[in-house]
This record gives structure tokens, sequence and C-alpha cells, in this order.
């Protein structure tokens, strides 16, 4: 049997948990800990809680991020990377057999990938979103509910889709971009950028800057 080790206990992992269990429900896994610094308790959703140097190293313990901010996920990524990943599938979602989804990856309820985009590890699809025919993304981006991408497009780690935002078929975004709710994205735009409106302009420069590579 399979074991996953979760990590978070806030409000995206109480969404996740749920999903989690409904992807595990025919496979041959189960939840054995959760990860969680806040936590007073010994137990979450009757799951035990463990510290970070209690997780054990093994080919049968899969890793779970349940945490929706890129920089803390970046963290964990950072530290955990050679460990083994689960990728959640839920059973709502349209994946195309074309379609190529890395490690440690989220597709939420309702999540249509269509067509045969390379999607990179560790990206999260949140419910109701979708990627098309031909993108290739990096790793450690967030799709809001709702955020589309179309066909052509190109992405690098570590963006953040807001909700209901989309990218116009051949446009690109390099790394640690915000791109703000129902934004809409009709060119290129390189890294560290807070997107919005319609066409999407920049806001303002992040100054955080966060790794563009994992490996
Ligand atoms: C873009 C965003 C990150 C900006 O956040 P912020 O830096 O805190 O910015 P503020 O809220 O201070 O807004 C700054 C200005 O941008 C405008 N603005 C903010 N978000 C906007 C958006 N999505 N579209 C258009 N204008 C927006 C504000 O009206 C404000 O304009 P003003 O200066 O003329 O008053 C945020 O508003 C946003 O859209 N986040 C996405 C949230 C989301 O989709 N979450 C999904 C959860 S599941």
């Amino acid at each position: 049997m399979k074991k996953i080790i979760i990590f978070g206990s806030g409000g995206f992992f109480k969404e996740q948990f749920y999903w989690l269990k409904d992807s595990l429900k025919k496979k041959d896994y189960e939840i054995l800990a959760i990860v969680s610094k806040e936590s007073q308790s010994l137990k979450l959703f009757n799951v035990p809680i463990i510290t970070e140097k209690e997780i054990p190293k093994s080919k049968n313990i899969f890793l779970y991020i349940a945490i929706g901010s890129i920089n803390v996920r970046a963290k964990i990524i950072k530290k955990f990377y050679n460990y083994n990943f689960y990728t959640l599938i839920h059973p709502s979602a349209i994946v195309s057999k074309g379609a190529r989804i890395g490690k440690g990856c989220i597709i939420s309820p309702n999540t249509v990938i269509a067509g045969d985009p390379k999607v990179g590890d560790f990206n999260v699809f949140n419910f109701n979103s979708m990627i098309s025919h031909d993108c290739v993304t990096g790793e450690n981006n967030i799709f809001s509910p709702g955020s589309k991408v179309l066909g052509w497009c190109r992405m690098g780690n570590n963006n953040y889709l807001g909700a209901g935002s989309v990218m116009l078929p051949k446009t690109s975004i390099g790394n640690n971009n915000i791109i703000g709710a129902n934004a809409t994205l009709n060119r290129n735009f390189k890294n560290s950028l807070t997107l919005i409106g319609t066409p999407a302009k920049k806001y303002k420069i992040k100054k955080l800057r966060l790794a563009t590579k994992y490996k």
C-alpha cells in the first residue's frame, strides 16, 4: 500500500482533503499523516499530524502539497524535490490522453486539460480551470478557479493566475508573475510582474524572486 503525507492545514487543505480522498477511492493509496507546524492538536480529520523531520523517506511514501501560497510551496518543493509526489486527478476532471502531467500536480474537479499540453511538475489547477492544446508550462504555477490558458501558450515557473483570467492563444509569461482576477493577456510578458485588466497591463513589479529551476 502506498502512503500519502500531506503538507498544509489551512483553507486550501480543507478543500483538497476531500478531493484527494475522492481520487484515492479506487487506488492503492492511503493518507498516512499531515505535516503542519500550526495545528495544536494531534489529529486533523482523524489523520495524525507530524513535523517535517518525521517524514520517512521510502519508495512507498508520496508527498502532497495542499498549500495555496506559491512561496511556501516553492520552499517545500526545493527541500523535498527528490521525494515522490502524488498527482491528484479528480474523477470529474477531463484529461485528454495526449496530455502530459508532471509529478505533484493537482487537477481539481471540473478542470479540463484539453489536447496535448505539457504540464510540468507541481502545477495546481483549481476547479473549472482549463489548459488547451500545444501549451507548455514550467513548475509550481497556480491556476485559480475559472482561469483559462488557450492554445499554444507558454509559461515558466511560480506564476499565479487569478480567478477567471485568460491567456489568449500563443501568449507567454516568464516566471513569478501574478495575473489579476479576470485579466486577459493578449501579448507576451516576462518576469515578476503583477498584471491586471483587459487587455492586461503591468500594475507593479514584484520584488519577490523565486527559484526559476527546481531540478
Ligand atoms: C491583482 C491583485 C493581485 C492585486 O492585489 P493588490 O496588490 O493587493 O492590489 P489592490 O487590491 O491594492 O488594488 C490595486 C489597484 O488595482 C485594481 N485592481 C486590483 N485587482 C484588479 C483586478 N483583478 N482587475 C482590475 N483591477 C484590479 C484596484 O482596483 C486598485 O486600483 P486603484 O489603485 O485605481 O484603486 C488582486 O487584486 C487579484 O486580482 N488577485 C487575484 C485573486 C484571485 O483570483 N484569487 C483566487 C482565489 S481561489
